[in-house]
């Protein structure tokens, strides 16, 4: 999104401001050619005989978003079978998904058989059930390498105290139960976290899973997972990708050449791909002045961005509806009944009530993370292909909070006058409405 004359607009010229008034906010929008610009940049990062990237989908997961992912190329990285099977719905062939779950029954890993996808294992005891079940299906396994590394100790997943991945120091213990079962693995996987910046962490990382690898005599692939920080501040503070791809790509073939075959480099980014392609909008419904700070107070919350308030993460804030003259400096608050606070202390040109705020990097982990809490309805998705609007997701109704909700028999009575003063409510309102415009005209 470019300051243009004044107004922010996409690609194709498409103010949003005016994508604002047409789908209403709050609004989540994406740039595609930002995906497709992350991707290119992060396939040429690389000089290896095999690459593979596979999307992680919890990112976003919207099918438009999977399906132009599969046009790029990309495979898909899954961590659930809902998610598998959004990603067969949106195109993807099963050679093509990884499904890596964690603390999943052993019941939802055989439907992932079922559906043909590879399989990425984090747990001795599920490996030995998974052996006696399907020992003629090859699987991967996912190692955890005793590194502390990632922005945040909720996105750190690959230290001794995390509940992902198999020890290395336990090697031995999956060989033993390899050999027992007959079962081939075909690939080896680590995940130390998210937003690393420093390429010597990864590169710590993949030291271990070479070292391991050797142990394996049927491997295809070396999955690195991800982690890759993108820059949140505007301030170019991201992971170094054209470094890291040279130093990873030498090692990698040094590599391959030691165990005497070309295996496949596979990578699972979400946000490298898909954070700085979302712009979330939203209204500010008042501005409010306090002893302590100035809020402007926006028409959403924790219910549709929860990761300044999950992850401390920083999100840039901009004022749409006004791009010059004086700043102010801000607290950017939700309407939860919590404190759900996007941003402190920032630099804002001066907000009125009805500006329209843009909260940026909202790509990765923002939609998938909504929810209806205070039974506010989850926002609509907007996509820009090809300097055109698309919407990719309604808004949600009144009937999407309440269409899973059964009447137990006992509170019929009750819920049925509910029912009928709401609907004479909206009926006299819908009435005063055709009233008004009757007289308008
Ligand atoms: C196993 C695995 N792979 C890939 C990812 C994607 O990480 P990122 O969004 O940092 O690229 C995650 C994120 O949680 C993950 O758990």
């Amino acid at each position: 999104m470019q300051l243009q004359d004044g107004v922010y607009q996409f690609p194709g010229g498409i103010s949003a401001l005016e994508l604002c008034e047409k789908y209403g906010c709050p609004l989540y929008v994406y740039d595609y050619s930002i995906i497709e610009r992350q991707y290119k940049r992060l396939t040429s990062a690389f000089e290896v005989k095999k690459l593979k990237i596979n999307y992680a989908c919890k990112a976003l997961s919207n099918i438009n978003i999977l399906k132009l992912m599969n046009n790029l190329g990309s495979g898909l990285d899954t961590v659930s079978i809902q998610e598998v099977r959004l990603g067969l719905f949106s195109g993807f062939s099963p050679d093509n998904i990884i499904y890596t779950p964690n603390c999943v029954s052993i019941e939802e890993i055989g439907e992932a058989v079922k559906l043909g996808v590879r399989i990425n294992i984090d747990n001795i005891s599920i490996l030995e059930q998974f052996g006696a079940l399907y020992p003629d299906y090859p699987v991967c396994i996912r190692i955890n390498p005793h590194i502390m590394a990632g922005g945040n100790s909720k996105i750190s997943v690959g230290h001794i105290d995390s509940k992902f991945g198999i020890s290395y120091h336990q090697i031995p213990h999956v060989l033993r139960v390899v050999e027992a079962t007959g079962l081939t693995i075909e690939g080896l996987h680590m995940h130390t976290g998210s937003e690393i910046l420093d390429t010597e962490v990864f590169l710590r990382g993949a030291d271990i899973l070479f070292a391991e690898a050797k142990k394996f005599r049927d491997l295809d692939y070396l999955d690195f997972g991800s982690g890759f920080k993108v820059s949140y501040k505007n301030d170019g503070i991201e992971t170094d990708i054209e470094d890291l791809g040279r130093q990873i790509s030498k090692r990698f073939n040094f590599f391959c050449k030691e165990y005497g075959r070309d295996l496949t480099i596979m990578f699972e980014p979400g946000k490298y791909l898909v954070s700085e392609s979302g712009f979330f909008f939203s209204k500010v419904n008042v501005v409010k002045t306090t002893t302590a700070a100035k809020f402007a107070g926006i028409d959403s919350g924790l219910n549709h961005l929860i990761r300044p308030m999950m992850y401390d993460a920083y999100h840039s804030i901009i004022n749409v509806s006004k791009t010059e003259g004086t700043k102010n400096i801000y607290n950017v608050v939700g309407y939860i009944c919590e404190t759900d606070t996007f941003g402190e202390n920032r630099s804002i040109h001066t907000i009125q009530e009805g500006h329209v705020l843009c909260i940026k990097n909202a790509g990765a982990y923002c939609f998938t993370m909504a929810s209806n809490y205070n039974s506010r309805f989850r926002p609509p998705e907007v996509l820009i292909y090809q300097g055109k609007d698309f919407l990719i997701r309604k808004r949600e109704t009144m009937n999407d909070l309440i269409h899973n909700q059964v009447e137990a028999d006992i509170l019929q009575p009750t819920l049925k006058a509910g029912e009928d003063l709401l609907n004479t409510l909206l009926n006299g309102e819908k009435q005063k409405e055709i009233l008004e415009s009757k007289e308008a005209q």
